[in-house]
């Protein structure tokens, strides 16, 4: 079943709104990089804008519901049960350069736990949606991570610290166990498509360190309800305020698992 719950299309119709803000603004973005100052402060605002649409709409729709939201940090509602888990725009970098791969990120915590997710890409129109106990969809169409067993077919992807990130060197060494074990190992720039595209099977596995709630709430209910498993680095079990990530089917985690576990060593 397809039909996405009153609370996902509470949730759909406020990344979709956002997202048509972001499309408008991401068409702006090119005529600006050519600029001296480059597109920063532009950015910047789109970022800020779809916010305030998203955090306005699900608002509208739930009041009293907390906020955790990148831009604006934790916002305690008079429901302390419930938190809205927001990144506006993940994947600024690309945004920023012009390259059509970014998203808008929500999720809603109950009582602790995340219980449905939302990951939307205006470039692609590609709406990733997952619900607890109900399965993870792109658009209408149901998803299952990938089935392959052996860890030389598979996809991977990762993030690399940037500038001003700590972990270089941490890093080098688990892309050198996984990179000489695999099919290839992508760095697409969107923590919340990342997840998406692993429920989706299209990468076999992804990790990454030094990540925030608002990247991962979302996109580990959805690898989750794609039948995969997800947890942190260490092989802990998963807290989206913990920081790190491995994700991937469950035939492959104890693999990767124990490469990042020898980079460590
Ligand atoms: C970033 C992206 C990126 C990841 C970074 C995140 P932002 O989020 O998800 O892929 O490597 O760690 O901070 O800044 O684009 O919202
Ligand atoms: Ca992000
Ligand atoms: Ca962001």
């Amino acid at each position: 079943m397809s039909t996405p719950s009153a609370l996902l299309q509470v949730m759909i119709g406020a990344a979709r709104k956002a997202g048509r803000r972001l499309a408008r603004d991401f068409g702006e973005v090119s005529e600006l990089q050519v600029s001296r100052k480059g597109p920063a402060d532009f950015v910047s605002n789109a970022d800020t804008k779809a916010e305030e649409i998203v955090i306005e709409e699900l608002a509208k729709a739930r009041p009293g519901y907390g906020f955790l939201a990148e831009e604006r940090g934790l916002v305690e509602g008079t429901d302390k049960t419930h938190t809205w888990i927001v990144d506006p725009l993940d994947g600024t970098t690309n945004f920023l350069h012009g390259v059509p791969h970014f998203a808008v990120n929500i999720a809603l915590e109950r009582e602790g736990a995340v219980v449905a997710g939302v990951t939307y890409n205006p470039a692609t129109n590609e709406l990733f949606w997952a619900e607890k106990g109900k399965g993870c969809f792109l658009n209408d169409k149901r998803l299952r991570v990938a089935a392959r067993r052996q860890l030389i077919d598979s996809l991977l992807a990762t993030g690399i610290p940037f500038a001003g990130r700590p972990g270089h060197g941490q890093f080098l060494k688990e892309l050198h166990q996984i990179a000489q074990r695999v099919s290839g190992v992508r760095r697409f720039g969107s923590a919340a498509l990342d997840l998406a595209y692993v429920a989706a099977g299209r990468f076999d596995g992804y990790w990454e360190r030094g990540l925030s709630a608002w990247d991962v709430a979302a996109g580990g209910l959805m690898v989750l309800e794609a039948g995969g498993t997800i947890s942190s680095i260490e092989g802990e079990a998963f807290d989206v305020r913990g920081g790190s990530v491995l994700a991937s089917n469950l035939d492959l985690h104890p693999e990767i698992l124990e490469r990042l576990k020898a980079a460590a060593a």
